[in-house]
């Protein structure tokens, strides 16, 4: 963990589920807890993170801002604006806040925080169990520091990939987030015809989650494209070709495109939404 990070105080706004992974990660990358903070709704939510990871405690959103040098808004987009607009004066230009709120522009945040050092985060829930994708996006794209303060608090929750604009951003979200969610329909698909050829929901569901694995581990690993990687397991004529003919004739591709771009026409709308 870089050294500058150590000496931070980092504060969490929200101490829930995204909170937790990241103060877990920290505190296991060598961030003293004396320097990690959280203030929450709920005081005794707050009380047992503070009791398992014997981290800081704030009893006001205000007071964690003040004590802290890094601020994580860590609250749902829903409830986010209404829990900034009380403390907007306790930021300042020294403050580094960082958003992980889905659906909040930059533009919008700055509002709120004015002449401070903001960064948009994109989690992936996977980023809950270290398998993450992370995509950031800064207010002001040459800040360095700032860059690299964003990479080491992610890093433990996977892979961190900066963007240059909303729309990447928006392709992170719709690609990574919502693409969590994708697979998982696919998923389903892949269980359920197994289970249809008599084997059990338990055997369907591991066959299922070890052929997405393997495929993943595969890919990960291999040096080539995933293309090549897709020939390799083809033979021509053979049963891997038929199906993937037939995929390509059922139009699968086009299908999945068009929900991608569903997912992001409603994450635009929700932006619009939220007041
Ligand atoms: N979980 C994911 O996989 C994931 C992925 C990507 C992005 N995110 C983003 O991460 C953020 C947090 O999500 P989450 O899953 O961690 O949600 P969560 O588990 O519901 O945590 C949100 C926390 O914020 C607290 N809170 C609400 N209003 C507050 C206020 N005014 N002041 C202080 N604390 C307040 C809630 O307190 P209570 O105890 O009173 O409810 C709750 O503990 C969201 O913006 C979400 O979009 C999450």
């Amino acid at each position: 963990m870089n050294p500058f990070l150590k000496a931070q105080k980092i504060g969490f706004l929200g101490a829930g589920n995204m909170a937790q992974a990241m103060i877990k990660g920290l505190i296991e990358g060598g961030i003293p807890v004396r320097n990690i903070y959280a203030s929450n709704r709920s005081q005794g939510k707050l009380q047992k993170l503070v009791e398992i990871y014997s981290i800081q405690g704030a009893s006001s959103n205000e007071e964690l801002i003040d004590a802290c040098d890094i601020i994580v808004l860590a609250i749902k987009p829903q409830d986010l604006l209404s829990a900034l607009e009380p403390v907007t004066r306790a930021f300042d230009s020294t403050k580094i806040v960082i958003s992980v709120a889905a659906g909040i522009p930059m533009r919008q945040l700055e509002k709120y925080i004015s002449g401070g050092r903001l960064a948009r985060v994109m989690p992936n829930t996977p980023s809950l169990i270290g398998k993450g994708v992370i995509g950031y996006l800064l207010n002001d794209e040459k800040d360095n520091a700032l860059e690299s303060t964003v990479e080491d608090l992610f890093a433990p929750l996977g892979k961190v990939i900066k963007v240059s604009d909303e729309d990447q951003f928006e392709a992170v979200t719709v690609s990574c987030s919502s693409g969590t969610g994708f697979v998982f329909e696919m998923m389903m698909y892949w269980q359920d015809w197994i289970e249809e050829r008599g084997f059990s929901p338990e055997e369907a569901r591991q066959m299922t989650i070890e052929t997405f694995v393997g495929a993943s581990a595969l890919a990960a690993q291999a040096r080539e494209g995933i293309e090549d990687l897709q020939a390799r397991v083809t033979s021509k004529k053979g049963v891997t070709a038929a199906g993937l003919q037939s995929m390509r004739e059922l139009e699968i591709e086009r299908a999945l495109r068009i929900s991608f771009e569903k997912a992001a026409m409603r994450n635009k709308e929700m932006g619009r939404e939220i007041k």
